[in-house]
């Protein structure tokens, strides 16, 4: 018997990175995922490496259209979601004179409205079927405290974490529990963008960002997506029944709260 079988979930922003992972750990626990991604072609490549427990999805977070097709189609192709994972969101960094509102908006709109407009349309599913639930967000070390060059992502991820205990709280009298994963620096295509943000701001030398971090990581090393993999089982499984509106830390030791 493993920890997820039988469930179906919908993971946001899986076709590559963190989420891709989530799903090729939930597969291996029993679960069919749906990939649902902005990147349809990328989302249809990571399903079918994925076999025949995972379906590709077109979404886009930031428009509420997509969000109600995307969880329509979800429910009908897979019968109904048990699991949402809020994993869909973007980088972005600029001293604070120079940040300009169409990225603070952008931003905003894909890690903040995203994952409340995503929880809204998955728990209205998880109500009107009787289905108790589980919500994941990611959330960052970057929620926890502000960083110099990182104002809007940090703000968004703090955002993420202060919309987890509410939503969590407001949903858990449905039986949706609501929890959030609190990564600190996880290798792979996302941190090469991050990695060009600080080369060009801090004049390092491409890579040289990467490598610093992942040298001041108290475990010795970055994280990689399969790290986290435990801790999205676990928030997923009958074991986390009673674990309601917590954010987690997963990052090697470099945060503590
Ligand atoms: N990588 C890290 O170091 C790190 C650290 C802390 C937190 N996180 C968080 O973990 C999550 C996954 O990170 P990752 O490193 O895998 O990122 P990633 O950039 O590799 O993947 C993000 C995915 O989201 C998709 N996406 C972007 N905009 C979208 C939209 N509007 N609608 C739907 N999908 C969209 C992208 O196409 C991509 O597949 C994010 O929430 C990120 O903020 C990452």
């Amino acid at each position: 018997m493993k920890r997820l079988d039988g469930r179906t979930a919908l993971i946001t922003g899986a076709a590559r990175g963190i989420g891709r992972a989530f799903a090729e750990a939930y597969i291996g626990e029993g679960a069919r995922v749906a990939i649902a991604d902005i990147d349809i072609a990328r989302a249809r490549e990571t399903a079918r490496d994925l076999g025949d427990a995972a379906i590709a999805v077109a979404l886009d977070v930031t428009r509420q259209d997509s969000i109600d097709a995307a969880v329509a189609e979800t429910a009908q192709q897979l019968g109904q979601i048990d699991i949402l994972i809020n994993n869909a969101a973007i980088f972005t960094a600029a001293p604070i004179v120079e940040i300009s509102r169409t990225d603070y908006a952008r931003t905003f709109e894909i890690n903040v409205a995203g994952t409340l407009f995503m929880m809204q349309a998955v728990a209205r599913h998880m109500i009107d079927r009787g289905i108790r639930g589980r919500i994941i967000n990611m959330a960052s070390q970057a929620g926890r405290r502000g960083e110099s060059l990182v104002a809007v992502y940090c703000a968004t991820k703090a955002a993420v974490i202060s919309l987890t205990q509410s939503a969590g709280l407001n949903l858990i009298r449905h039986g949706i529990n609501v929890n959030a994963i609190a990564p600190g620096v996880v290798d792979g295509e996302h941190w090469d963008g991050v990695d060009a943000f600080f080369a060009k701001y801090e004049g390092k030398a491409p890579g040289q960002k990467k490598r610093e971090v992942g040298e001041a990581v108290p475990y010795g090393r970055m994280g990689r997506a399969v790290d986290l993999t435990g801790m999205a089982i676990f928030l997923a499984s009958d074991e986390a029944e009673y674990v309601v509106a917590q954010c987690y830390n997963v990052d090697g030791g470099q945060w503590m709260s």
